[in-house]
C-alpha cells in the first residue's frame, strides 16, 4: 500500500505532507497512525521547526467519514487512547509547527491545523466544522482551542453557525495566521519557520511551553468532556443517518 505520508527535511525544517489526495486527505486510521509514526522520527524530532501540509485540493476534508460508522463504547475509548490522539501529539511537539493550507480544510482536518502552533492559508482555502450536521461534534480537541483561541462566541458561531468560512474570513476571525496567495501557502510556512529556526532554540521551546501551560488546565479537561460527548452522540440514529446521508451523496 502507498504511504499516506510524506517526511522530508528543507534546512532546518521537516516538511509533512498528506498524500491520502485521492480522498482529499480524509483521516483514516491508517493515516493516523503513520501520522503519529511520523513524529516520532529522527528527522522530525531533530528538526527546529514543523510544517504539516496537504495538496492543492484540501489539506484534509476531515475524518473518514466510513470509519465514523457503529463504532461501540469500547471501540470510541480505544480510539482515543490510540491513533485518536493524533492531534494532542501534533500540539505536543517541541518545537515551533505550521500549517501551510490550500483548499479544503474541514471538520479533523481543520482540528489538526489548529493543533499547529501558526496557520498560513492560501487565499481560496476553505474552512469549515461540519460535524455537528453529521450528529456529532469536534471532538480531536477542537472545541476547547476554538474557545481559547477565539472565545465562545465566535468558536459557536465557527462550529454552529457557519458552513463555511473563506480564507480571509478565517483570517479576520484570528483562526489564521496569515493568507497569501494562491499555491503559495507552503513556501510563505518555509519562510516564518526557517526565521524562527534562527532563533536561539532553547528559547523558543521553552516559550511555547510556557504559552502552552498557561492553559494546560483546562485543554485536559476539555478534551476529555468533548470525548465523552463524541462517544455519546456517535451512537445516536441522527449520527448514524446523517453520515449514512452525507455518504451516499
Ligand atoms: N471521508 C471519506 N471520504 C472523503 C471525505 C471524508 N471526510 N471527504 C472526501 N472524501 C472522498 C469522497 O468520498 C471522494 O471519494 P471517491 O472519489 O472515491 O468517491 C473523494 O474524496 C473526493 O471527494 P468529492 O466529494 O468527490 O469532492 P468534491 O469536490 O465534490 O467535494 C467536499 C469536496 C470536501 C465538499 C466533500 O468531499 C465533503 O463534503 N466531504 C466530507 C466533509 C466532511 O463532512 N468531513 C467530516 C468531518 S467530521
Amino acid at each position: 500500500m502507498p504511504e499516506l505520508l510524506e517526511l522530508r527535511r528543507e534546512q532546518r525544517t521537516c516538511i509533512v505532507t498528506l498524500r491520502r489526495e485521492h480522498k482529499l486527505n480524509a483521516i483514516s486510521s491508517e493515516l493516523e497512525r503513520e501520522l503519529c509514526a511520523a513524529l516520532d522520527r529522527n528527522e522530525l524530532r531533530e528538526a527546529a521547526c514543523v510544517v504539516l501540509t496537504g495538496g492543492a485540493r484540501a489539506f484534509s476534508a476531515g475524518a473518514d467519514l466510513n470509519e465514523m460508522r457503529g463504532l461501540d463504547p469500547a471501540a470510541i475509548v480505544s480510539y482515543y487512547e490510540g491513533t485518536g490522539d493524533f492531534a494532542e501529539r501534533v500540539a505536543g511537539l517541541p518545537q515551533p509547527t505550521f500549517s501551510a493550507i490550500s483548499g479544503y480544510c474541514l471538520g479533523g482536518g481543520l482540528e489538526l491545523a489548529l493543533a499547529t502552533d501558526f496557520r498560513i492559508a492560501d487565499e481560496h482555502a476553505v474552512f469549515g466544522l461540519p460535524e455537528v450536521g453529521l450528529g456529532i461534534l469536534p471532538s480531536s480537541g477542537g472545541t476547547h482551542r476554538l474557545v481559547q483561541m477565539l472565545g465562545p462566541a465566535r468558536a459557536k458561531e465557527l462550529i454552529l453557525l457557519r458552513d463555511r468560512v473563506s480564507a480571509p474570513e478565517a483570517h479576520h476571525m484570528g483562526l489564521v495566521t496569515e493568507v497569501v496567495g494562491e499555491g503559495e501557502a507552503l513556501s510563505r510556512a518555509l519562510i516564518h519557520a526557517e526565521r524562527l529556526a534562527a532563533l536561539p532554540q532553547l528559547a523558543a521551546r521553552v516559550t511555547k511551553r510556557v504559552i502552552d501551560s498557561m492553559s494546560e488546565g483546562a485543554r485536559s479537561a476539555g478534551l476529555e468532556l468533548e470525548r465523552l460527548a463524541y462517544g455519546l452522540l456517535a451512537q445516536t440514529p441522527d449520527a448514524e443517518e446523517a453520515t449514512e446521508r452525507r455518504l451516499s451523496k
